[in-house]
């Protein structure tokens, strides 16, 4: 039997992330690629810098993750490869070739379904010399941190998620929608308190951008502890912020993290990034159990 491939990390962050050191994934043996899942599975992040990853060679990747999403907005995504999405500012023959702005403010992706997606990876393509830097936040950190009484009154909160709240309400990454997008994806109910499904680790996860309110809360009490959280989990102390480099494979675990882009001076520069995702789960609760829709 071959022998376990050891990989060279460092932490992105004390006790969170992984930065992955010495290996170029579109050559990587399978082995190599095992391990570097592992690393993924242990760390809630993974960074490995240098890249140069063609379409073919990102899928190939993904499939290691597990079965990938497809995206919400198909216009977006790169011709003959519907599972790769293209993060962009810019214009070909009068049309963004991409979506602009995407994930500026502070979430995790896909929240609007039942199943939000488990992991998002980023690859940069172009990146500006300033600005446009990701944010991962370490929310089972956040959850932590937080009084123990706190948590306890936090275990149980469910969290009303919308699709079309949010693409009515947002400022960035504004797109067209329709009645049959909003038709096809119908508003959600997701616990506040995150349990992850592998080690049983809880998260404060919470978002903005989808989320509507709080099941039994009255607003704005509903809006002002989402802001709350929203604000604590997101301190510098538990948040790692990556600044680009062209061949940056970036991932995180949508089920412990969360994160945001930032803008940048879109009249000078150009920034494209290729995001791809990879199914998840329906998210359980601190008690370990999906969460159901309140009876309206
Ligand atoms: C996303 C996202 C952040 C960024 O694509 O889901 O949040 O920095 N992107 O582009
Ligand atoms: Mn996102």
């Amino acid at each position: 039997m071959a022998a376990k491939v050891e990989l060279t990390t460092r932490e992105l962050k004390p006790g969170f992330g992984a930065e992955i050191l010495g290996v170029d994934l579109a050559q990587a043996d399978a082995e190599t690629l095992k391990a570097v899942t592992e690393v993924f599975q242990n760390s809630g992040a993974i960074l490995l810098r240098g890249q140069k990853m063609g379409p073919g060679d990102l899928m190939a990747f993904i499939n290691q993750f597990g079965e990938p999403e497809g995206h919400t907005l198909g216009e977006y995504t790169l011709p003959g490869y519907p599972k790769i999405y293209v993060l962009s500012n810019r214009i070909v023959d009068g049309r963004p070739i991409g979506a602009h702005n995407d994930g500026v403010v502070w979430h995790t992706d896909y929240s609007y379904r039942q199943e939000p997606v488990m992991c998002t990876m980023l690859y940069a393509v172009e990146v500006p010399p300033v600005g446009s830097d990701t944010l991962l936040a370490d929310i089972v950190a956040a959850y932590n941190a937080l009084p123990e009484a706190r948590r306890e009154a936090l275990d149980d909160l469910v969290v009303h998620h919308s699709f079309q709240y949010f693409m009515e309400s947002r400022v960035y990454g504004k797109a067209e929608t329709s009645p049959e997008l909003f038709a096809q994806n119908p508003d959600v109910f997701h616990p506040l308190i995150r349990r992850h499904p592998q080690d049983g680790r809880k998260a404060l996860w919470v978002s903005t951008g989808t989320v509507k309110g709080i099941v039994g809360m009255p607003e704005p009490e509903g809006a002002q502890l989402v802001d709350e959280l929203v604000a604590f989990a997101t301190q510098d102390e538990f948040v790692f912020r990556h600044r680009w480099e062209v061949g940056d494979v970036l991932m995180w675990d949508n089920r412990c993290t969360l994160h945001t882009g930032t803008l940048f001076d879109d009249t000078k520069y150009i920034r494209q990034m290729h995001r791809l995702w990879v199914k998840g789960d329906r998210p359980l609760a601190a008690n370990g159990q999906p969460v159901f829709a309140p009876a309206a």
